[in-house]
């Protein structure tokens, strides 16, 4: 086992993320994270969803790189953890709402690192 191996926490395998991009990696130091790719970056961030604490790694990784709630599709920057769009279909008219209240908390970011194919857990 190497030294970086020794500090840090193995967290998931890209080739197990799918065609999501994001899983939810339940035991880490702290408790359940969404650990994904975005543009090619790994991250990972708090699990639940600032609406209805839906499980974000349950969600997907969108074109432009923000993480998407598989309920309601609010969407995340990875690199903040900031709501950057609130809920829509039947939450769309209270989106900005959401947005400004429970939406404002960021979610919680954690530093990884991306070696030989796998997300690492590094603090
Ligand atoms: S629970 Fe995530 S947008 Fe509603």
């Amino acid at each position: 086992m190497t030294t970086f191996e020794q500090s840090a926490a193995r967290l998931v395998a890209v080739d197990d993320l799918g065609a999501s991009q994001v899983a939810v990696v339940e035991k880490t130091p702290h408790g359940a994270l969404a650990v994904g790719l975005s543009a090619g970056k790994p991250f990972a961030v708090s699990n639940r969803c600032r609406h209805l604490f839906a499980s974000l790694g349950k969600g997907h990784v969108t074109d432009d790189g923000c993480l998407q709630c598989p309920s309601h599709a609010a969407l995340y920057d990875v690199g903040t953890g900031k709501m950057v769009r609130g809920p829509q279909g039947a939450f769309k008219p209270v989106a900005g709402a959401v947005k400004a209240t429970t939406g404002a908390r960021s979610l919680k970011t954690f530093p990884v690192e991306l070696r030989d194919g796998v997300i690492w857990l590094v603090d």
